[in-house]
């Protein structure tokens, strides 16, 4: 892609106007947020907003504590001071319905998790019937829209070891948004991809994206930050650097460390 191309993109990601799609989307706050494992302070007081249906891409080495800060958006980490809310909910309250909260966020890791025993269709409705109590007809019917938003309908009979990783991926995405979440969470969603079969799940979220979708994305896939993210964060050891338009923050850097980044995640082999 030129690099007009991809800041004309970019720049029409930075345009779409939040919350305009099919999703009821909700945003979230980050404020003060502090998480260590015994002496090992991960993250170091994040502030961070989405609003809701914008879509921010979160950058940086490996270890800032990018994976950290999205398993504490949904209590799958307890932070150690600092508050979240995840739309009605405060992730970080005592009393938070992590249960109700839970079922707003979608996540989407690098290892898609399918049962391995059941077809396509029913890894997408197992949860809907058990969590939601849907009937069959319903959850399927669900589940079948689902997997046609992420051009995967016409498979909904095999098993996940009959297709390829990134199909996997999303039977992974279609099985999250079957619980009609108001919240997706990607952590790195491609990097275990054969590069052929990455297109089609970064056209998946970019679908997702533009029908209003809140998402926080963990990734390396900078072409995907320029056209798709409404903003950049950079993050590096515990701490947001940086962040802003993918024009700025992945384009025109002001921060050294984001330049020192950028210069390795684009040009691996360079000195
Ligand atoms: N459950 C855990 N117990 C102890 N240390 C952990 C745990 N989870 C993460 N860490 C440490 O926290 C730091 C940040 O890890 P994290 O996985 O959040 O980084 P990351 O930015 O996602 O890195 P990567 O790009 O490699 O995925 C690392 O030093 C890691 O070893
Ligand atoms: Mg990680």
């Amino acid at each position: 892609m030129s690099q007009n191309q991809a800041t004309d993109d970019a720049t029409q990601g930075a345009d779409r106007a939040p919350s305009a799609g099919a999703y009821s989307a909700a945003g979230v706050t980050i404020s003060g947020l502090h998480k260590s494992f015994g002496d090992n302070e991960v993250l170091k007081g994040i502030d961070m907003e989405v609003a809701p249906g914008e879509v921010v891409c979160l950058i940086g080495a490996s270890g800032s504590g990018k994976s950290t800060l999205l398993r504490c958006v949904n209590r799958l980490e307890n932070p150690n001071a600092g508050t979240i809310t995840v739309g009605e909910h405060e992730a970080t309250h005592p009393d938070v319905n992590l249960d109700a909260m839970r079922r707003q966020i979608g996540m989407v890791f690098q290892q898609f998790n399918l049962f391995p025993h059941l077809s396509v269709l029913e890894n997408c409705t197992i949860t809907p019937r058990r969590v939601l109590g849907q009937s069959k007809a319903e959850s399927e019917a669900e589940a079948m829209a689902q997997l046609d938003t992420v051009g995967l309908k016409h498979l909904s009979d095999r098993r996940p070891d009959q297709l390829s990783g990134g199909q996997q991926q999303r039977v992974a995405i279609a099985r999250a948004l079957t619980m009609k979440p108001q919240l997706m969470l990607f952590d790195e969603p491609t990097s275990a991809l054969d590069p052929e079969t990455v297109g089609d799940v970064l056209a998946s979220m970019r679908k997702l994206a533009e029908a209003g979708m809140t998402m926080l994305v963990v990734t390396h896939e900078m072409g995907f930050a320029r056209e798709v993210a409404d903003r950049v964060v950079f993050m590096d050891q515990g701490l947001v650097v940086e962040e802003g338009p993918a024009t700025d923050v992945i384009g025109n850097p002001q921060q050294p460390r984001t330049q020192d980044f950028l210069r390795r995640v684009l040009n691996p082999l360079a000195e």
